[in-house]
Parts: C-alpha cells; sequence; structure tokens
C-alpha cells in the first residue's frame, strides 16, 4: 500500500501535510472539537505537535491554551500531551486522563461535564459557542470525498458540520473492513422541527456510512499509523464475580416472572473494570441471542459476539484492552456484520433508550441508603472521571441498574452511606443496586423500604452496623419522615474519612 493511498480523492491529497504544519494552523485561544471517545478514534499526531508548541511557548511566557472538546475520553496522546503542557484551558465533556484529572481538581483547568447525548444538540443550539476547528481522526477518504469513519464515532458528525476549518488523521492502522460498520444519521433537527428517529431494533440502519464534509473547509490532512490505546481491563476477581453472579440471578428471576423476554432487552454496559466482569459473567450464563445498545463495546462485550451470545452491538465506539483492540483490527471483516457504531447523540438517545427498553448497568462511587447515586465525586468535591452516559441511560432505561463493590480504600471507606456526598442520580432512577453482598430491588418501594434494603443486601457487613444506627436515629430524630436525615452527621461520615483516613474511624 503506498504512502496516502487511504485518500482516494485527488483534490483532497494536496492537502497531506506533516502534523507540525497542521498544528501550527490551530491559532492560541481557540476552540478545537476532536475527535476520540474512550482510547478509540482520537487524532494522535497533531495533539503532540500542538503539546510540542505549547511547551514552547510557556518557556518563552506566553500562554498557549485551547478550548478542548470531544465525544469522551480519549488517549494519552491528546488529553494526558495537551494536559501535561498545561494546553488545556476549558474541556467537555468527560475525562479519565490522570493528568488532566489533577489539573482539574486543582482548580487549574474549566472541566463542564455534561450528559453525552447532549453535547451535539447542544453544540447545535449555540450554548457552547463557535467551533474554530474540526481536528478528527478517519480511516480513509473516498474517491468522493467522503469520510470513512475511524474505531469512534462520537460527536465527529457535528464537529465536521459545525466548525470554520477540518484538520483531518488519516489512520492507516486501522482496518480498511472497518468502512460499511458506520451508521450516520443526519435527521436530527431543533425544535421545532425535530421528528421522531426512526430505530425501533438495536441493528436498524437509519443513516449514511460515511461522514459527509465540505472540502473548502479541509485545511489539512494528517497520515498516522498508530494504534488506539486503552488500558487493560483486570481479570475479574472474586467481588466482581460475585456481583455478576447476582445480576445473572436477577435477569434469571426476571426472566421467570415474565417481565423480559428470554433473550433479555439490549444491554447497556458502563465503563470499568465491574462492567466487563459482568459482561464476562454473561458470556457464560444460560442466554442467548443478546444485543446491546450501548455506549461502548469492551472487551466482555466482543468476546460476546465472538463466542455468539450477542447477535449485535450498537454503540458509538469501541473501548478495548490492546490485545483486544488488537485482535477486532485484525479480525475486523468478520465483526463488521455484527457491529454498528452511531453518533453519540444516537448511541445515547433518551428516546431510543426508552423504546428499546435497555438494561442499563453502570458503576457508582457511593449510593446512598435511599439510592441516590454519585458517579462522578470522590469526598463531594473531587472529580473522578465525569457523568459519561450514565445519566442517559439511567433515567431512560427499562431497569436501570448501578453496581459497585461494597467498599473502596481497601475497606476504609463505604460504597454505601448514609447520604450521598455529590448526586448524579436521583434515586427515582436507580431501580436496582448490586454489590458482592448481594442486590436490592427498589422498585416500587418508599424511602424508609429503600434504606432497609439497601443496607441489609448491598451494604458490607463491617458497616451496616453503623448504617442502621444511623438510620435508627434519623426515624426518631429527623425534621421529617418521608426520607429521614440527620444531615450534618451523615455529612461527618465523608469528613470522618479524610479525617481519619477511615470511614470506620
Ligand atoms: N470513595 C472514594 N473513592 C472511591 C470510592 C468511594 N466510595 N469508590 C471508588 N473510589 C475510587 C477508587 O478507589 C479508585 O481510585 P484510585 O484510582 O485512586 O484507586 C477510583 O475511585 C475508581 O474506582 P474503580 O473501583 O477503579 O472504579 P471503576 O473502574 O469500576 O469505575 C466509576 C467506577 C464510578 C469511576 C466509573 O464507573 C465511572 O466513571 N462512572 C461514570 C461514567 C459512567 O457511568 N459511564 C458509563 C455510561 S455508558
Amino acid at each position: 500500500m503506498s504512502v496516502g493511498s487511504r485518500v482516494k480523492s485527488q483534490a483532497l491529497r494536496q492537502k497531506i501535510m506533516p502534523a507540525e504544519a497542521a498544528a501550527a494552523l490551530i491559532k492560541p485561544g481557540s476552540t478545537v472539537g476532536m475527535s476520540g471517545f474512550t482510547g478509540a478514534g482520537y487524532p494522535k499526531a497533531v495533539p503532540q505537535a500542538l503539546a510540542s508548541r505549547m511547551e514552547a511557548s510557556r518557556a518563552a511566557g506566553e500562554a498557549f491554551r485551547l478550548r478542548v472538546w470531544t465525544g469522551a475520553s480519549t488517549g494519552p496522546e491528546l488529553d494526558g500531551a495537551l494536559a501535561k503542557a498545561d494546553g488545556i484551558e476549558f474541556r467537555l465533556p468527560y475525562n479519565s486522563d490522570p493528568i488532566a484529572r489533577e489539573k482539574i481538581n486543582a482548580g487549574q483547568m474549566e472541566y463542564f461535564d455534561m450528559h453525552l447525548s447532549q453535547v451535539a444538540p447542544m453544540a447545535w443550539q449555540g450554548f457552547l459557542g463557535p467551533l474554530d476547528t474540526a481536528l478528527v481522526e478517519i480511516s480513509g477518504i473516498t474517491e468522493d470525498g467522503a469520510l470513512i469513519p475511524s474505531s469512534s464515532v462520537g460527536n465527529n458528525k457535528t464537529w465536521l458540520d459545525r466548525a470554520q476549518n477540518i484538520i483531518l488523521e488519516v489512520n492507516e492502522w486501522q482496518n480498511e473492513a472497518l468502512e460499511g460498520m458506520h451508521d450516520i444519521y443526519y435527521g436530527t433537527a431543533l425544535p421545532p422541527n425535530r421528528v421522531p428517529i426512526p430505530l425501533v431494533r438495536p441493528d436498524d440502519r437509519i443513516g449514511q456510512t460515511n461522514f459527509r464534509c465540505d472540502p473548502a473547509k479541509i485545511a489539512a490532512i494528517v497520515l498516522t499509523d498508530t494504534p488506539d490505546r486503552n488500558l487493560p481491563f483486570a481479570a475479574p476477581d472474586d467481588t466482581a464475580r460475585r456481583i455478576a453472579g447476582h445480576l445473572i440471578e436477577f435477569f434469571e428471576h426476571e426472566v421467570k416472572k415474565g417481565r423480559l423476554p428470554a433473550n433479555l432487552l439490549p444491554l447497556q454496559s458502563g465503563v470499568g473494570n465491574i462492567a466487563n466482569a459482568v459482561l464476562t459473567g454473561l458470556n457464560e450464563s444460560r442466554f442467548e441471542n443478546l444485543t446491546a445498545y450501548t455506549e461502548v463495546i469492551q472487551d466482555g462485550m466482543l468476546d460476546m459476539l465472538t463466542s455468539g451470545k450477542m447477535r449485535m452491538a450498537s454503540a458509538t465506539s469501541f473501548s478495548l484492552s490492546p490485545e483486544a483492540a488488537a485482535h477486532l483490527n485484525a479480525n475486523m471483516a468478520q465483526y463488521r456484520s455484527k457491529m454498528i457504531l452511531r453518533p453519540q447523540e444516537i448511541s445515547n438517545h433518551p428516546e431510543l433508550v426508552r423504546r428499546l427498553g435497555c438494561l442499563a448497568m453502570n458503576g457508582l462511587i457511593e449510593a446512598d441508603i435511599y439510592g441516590n447515586v454519585n458517579s462522578t465525586h470522590v469526598m463531594g468535591s473531587r472529580i473522578q472521571n465525569g457523568i459519561g452516559g450514565s445519566g442517559d441511560f439511567a433515567r431512560n432505561a427499562y431497569v436501570s441498574i448501578f453496581m459497585t463493590p461494597s467498599i473502596a480504600k481497601g475497606g476504609k471507606i463505604s460504597a454505601i452511606v448514609p447520604m450521598a456526598s455529590h448526586v448524579d442520580h436521583i434515586t427515582q432512577d436507580v431501580q436496582v443496586i448490586v454489590t458482592e453482598q448481594g442486590l436490592a430491588d427498589l422498585r416500587g418501594l418508599s424511602p424508609k423500604q429503600r434504606a432497609e434494603l439497601i443496607i441489609n443486601n448491598c451494604a458490607h457487613p463491617d458497616y451496616r452496623p453503623g448504617l442502621r444506627d444511623y438510620f435508627n436515629r434519623a426515624r426518631q430524630h429527623s425534621y421529617g419522615q418521608q426520607s429521614p436525615h440527620l444531615p450534618a452527621e451523615a455529612l461527618s461520615w465523608h469528613q470522618r474519612f479524610i479525617d481519619t483516613g477511615s470511614m470506620r474511624g
């Protein structure tokens, strides 16, 4: 394959240049909409060239910072490199990069954490301000100038349409067999012109396979050949296996009761090791012919597609360990008919999540005894990652499930607390909580009934007496008895950890 052969449009071949020349087109202070959703499909060369410019500017005493919009988290060559160079002034919508996380928590970077389905509509509504440049990884350009998406779709459609200038990275590492896997829907509009989205099954195709793009806006094309980079998943440990076991038992019970079909409903599985472990559990379960309507396809889901347990998966991105990414990339043609990658406003769309009846399974940092869930802020103030798509799915799911080990930090901290120190998902959006201790089915229960169940079924035995004692005293002394609380005492649980390093203290 000759260099640049993925750029089939003769006219656009003239725009090929080195990453440094492309980075020079981006002005300090501008807003850049980047591709990337987890460690997949993010630009890999231009951000590093930008970071070098930022470092040089800083050495010369001049600030060079950007406003960065993405699909979700990206890889170290993007968020890590720019954050290290102190080059991100403002960031949206989801971050898991450790350097960027430190800058945000040190108050050196502004971070707008938002529901992932809402990013594109909000950009169209104009609430986020103008977009100067779209910097988007693709896997090729057709003869007529259409762009073949890469391993994630994210907000790329919107960035390409909204930006004044476009810089493309054509990544030749991505398998050409990706072409045809995507479904890019151009039917969204703003009110009052919105119409129903015509998707009624997870495998429906409602759009086109490539991005449209005004060639006059393309300022540069950079060729790369670099793998996507994600962290490996931890092998499921005993805790993760027990969580998976409780959840599978719950699904079997729901099928028996006639509340779920035998092949369940489309699965949504969140980020992290526990979510991945649950998929591994499902792959070993008796369920057959499963589908997914989810945000990311991680290792566990790829295994299910390989084994045939899962018939098809719809998502906006891959979120695979290095080994799984290499395996998929080498065998893309085999998987293409079993996967659809869509824009994140469609993969996470509340209308579609509600219509399809997704079974949403997401991680959490802490849940309180009434079932309010904190997914984002450790000790109420320190951001871990962001809300991601958990809110898009949790509120609209057929069953909204949150799962976590019952303790964190080697047992010094309980994931079940009297009052969540920050709330991302209100109690009405949380129907099931699962820990390795057990499962609490909260559907149809009042707050006090929920508290009994969560303490008894989900809390770690070491923390149950303390939680019961709190709940009992709140029942005697609380101002109201709908959701009994002693607010000052509830929040001192968190202070206890900060003061002594343990909630037990
Ligand atoms: N108190 C303090 N710290 C806690 C904690 C608690 N109750 N629970 C977890 N943590 C810490 C862990 O110790 C760990 O810290 P470390 O990196 O310093 O070791 C960190 O939070 C992450 O925890 P981990 O157990 O590795 O979590 P995970 O990989 O299962 O992810 C979330 C859990 C909540 C962070 C993750 O699910 C998330 O980001 N969710 C929000 C977005 C989302 O749900 N997206 C999916 C939608 S499609």
